[in-house]
This record gives structure tokens, sequence and C-alpha cells, in this order.
């Protein structure tokens, strides 16, 4: 059965690691190719590309948004939170190219949030729709989080769901305390009807630790609530 949504006054404070933070600025990112695909920092020049995927119904009805941008003006606003000084260290988060088109963005994907709901960092991903069904965003995911891992590490308080630190198998959380450093957590939210992104998830080593509701709201919609079965991934562990 679904859980209630977390609530950020009621959340812990753990002693964990978390990449250093800010992140690498876009300048300093790595490139990383995987066998069909290259990925590399985002760039002004990503805009039409980027458009062209957030105005994509079929792709855009699985996102927070849940609509195509309006205009390019949308999707440049969108952009600039992850290209300008502000956003540009806060997110860790790529644009993703077939080899062969390296200008030609197909999908973004990685870090957008350095705190989700939950408190931890969060992993999204969005790609296409003529570039599904090949196992590329199953691809992205494998070397991106090669890339995450990569990161230089610092010890770090962070306020978190307490729900996050449960045991894997049996619902018991884990042993901690206050001075101990937990292990740290990456997230992953998607929607129940969302098969493929499950899948993705569950085969790139994410486990499933949760599912809550939330009212979700769309234009021209009455409100419905929804269930989000929420992954966590350990990103200390091979
Ligand atoms: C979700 C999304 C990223 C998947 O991209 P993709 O490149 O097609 O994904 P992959 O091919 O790597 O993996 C999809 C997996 O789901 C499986 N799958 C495909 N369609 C499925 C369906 N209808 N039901 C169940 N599983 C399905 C595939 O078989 C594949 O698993 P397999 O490799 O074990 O066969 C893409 O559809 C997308 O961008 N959707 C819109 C945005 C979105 O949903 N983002 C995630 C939000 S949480």
């Amino acid at each position: 059965m679904a859980e209630t949504a977390p609530v950020r006054d009621s959340f812990i404070t753990v002693r964990t690691t978390l990449p250093r933070f800010p992140f690498p600025p876009i300048s300093e990112r790595p490139w990383a190719n995987t066998e069909r695909l290259l990925l590399r920092p985002l760039s002004a020049s990503d805009l039409q590309a980027l458009h062209e995927l957030r105005t994509q119904p079929e792709v855009m009805i699985w996102t927070s948004a849940g609509r195509p941008d309006i205009d390019i003006n949308e999707t440049k606003a969108k952009l600039d939170t992850f290209l300008t000084d502000e956003g540009n260290g806060k997110t860790f988060n790529f644009a993703i190219c077939f080899k062969e088109e390296p200008d030609k963005l197909v999908g973004i994907g990685g870090c957008h949030n350095s705190a989700s709901s939950f408190g931890w960092p969060e992993l999204g991903y969005m790609f296409r729709k003529e570039a599904w069904g090949q196992g590329i965003a199953t691809e992205f995911v494998k070397a991106w989080l090669g890339l995450w891992k990569a990161l230089p590490r610092q010890v770090v308080t962070v306020k978190c769901d307490e729900r996050t630190l449960r045991g894997a198998e049996d619902g018991i959380y884990e042993k901690w305390e206050n001075d101990e450093v937990v292990e740290e957590r990456l997230i992953a939210m998607t929607t129940e009807d969302n098969a493929r992104s499950k899948n993705i998830l569950k085969k790139c080593g994410f486990e499933h630790f949760l599912t809550w509701k939330d009212k979700e709201s769309r234009p021209n919609e009455e409100e419905v609530w929804i269930d989000l079965p929420t992954f966590r991934y350990f990103p200390g562990r091979n």
C-alpha cells in the first residue's frame, strides 16, 4: 500500500558522504562515451534539440510538468537553470547524443536536483520518443552512475526522510547513531505505470524502497492521486 508523502519538517539529520558540492562546473565536467552514446555537458546550443524533446507529448506526459513546453522561451528557461552560475554547480546533468551525431541531443539526464523531496540527490532522464526501445536509457544510466561515483566525496550532514534508511528486505531501519556516517544514497522516482523506467532502475542496481501517494494536477484535468514508486541506489557499493 502506498505511504504518505515526505514531510521536510519531520526529516532527520544524518552524517554521510556526498559528491563534493558545488558539483564540477560545466566547463570542467567529464565527457563520456558508451558503446553507442556520447554524454557531454549541456550547452546553450542544445536549445533547439531540447525544445524538440520537451515538446513531444509522449515524453512530457511522464514528467512532473505533464505537458509540452509552451514555447522556446519556456525551454530556454529550463536549460538556463542548468547553465547559469547558480544552477551550474547544483546539478550534474548531461546532454545525451548518439556518437555519430554529437551535436544533436536525443536525451537529457543526470542529477537535476541535489536535494530531492526525500533529501538525497535525485537522478532523472528523458529521451526523444524515436530513441525509445533500443536500450539507450539503460546504457546512459549505467555510464552516468560511473561518473557520479567518480566524483570526489566529502562528509556532510543531510536532512532526509527516515524511510530512506530502512533496511532493504525486512523494513528494519539500519542501525545508525547520530555520530555514525550512514551509507550515501541516490534517489530516483517514477510512476506506477512507467514500466520502462522501473525496469531501467532495477537493471541498473536501484532498489525499490517505498511507494508514496502524491496529488497530480494536470492542465484541464481534475486533481488525481498517483502512486510514485521510489528507488534508492548506494553509490559506495560496487
Ligand atoms: C523511460 C525511458 C527513459 C525509457 O527509455 P528507453 O531507451 O526506451 O529504455 P531502455 O530501452 O533502456 O529500457 C526500457 C526497458 O523497459 C522495457 N520495456 C519497454 N516497454 C515496456 C513496457 N511497455 N512495459 C514493460 N517494460 C517495458 C524494455 O524491454 C527495457 O527492458 P529490457 O532492456 O530488459 O528489455 C523513455 O521512454 C522516456 O524518455 N520516457 C519519457 C520520460 C520518462 O519517463 N522519464 C523517466 C521518468 S521516471
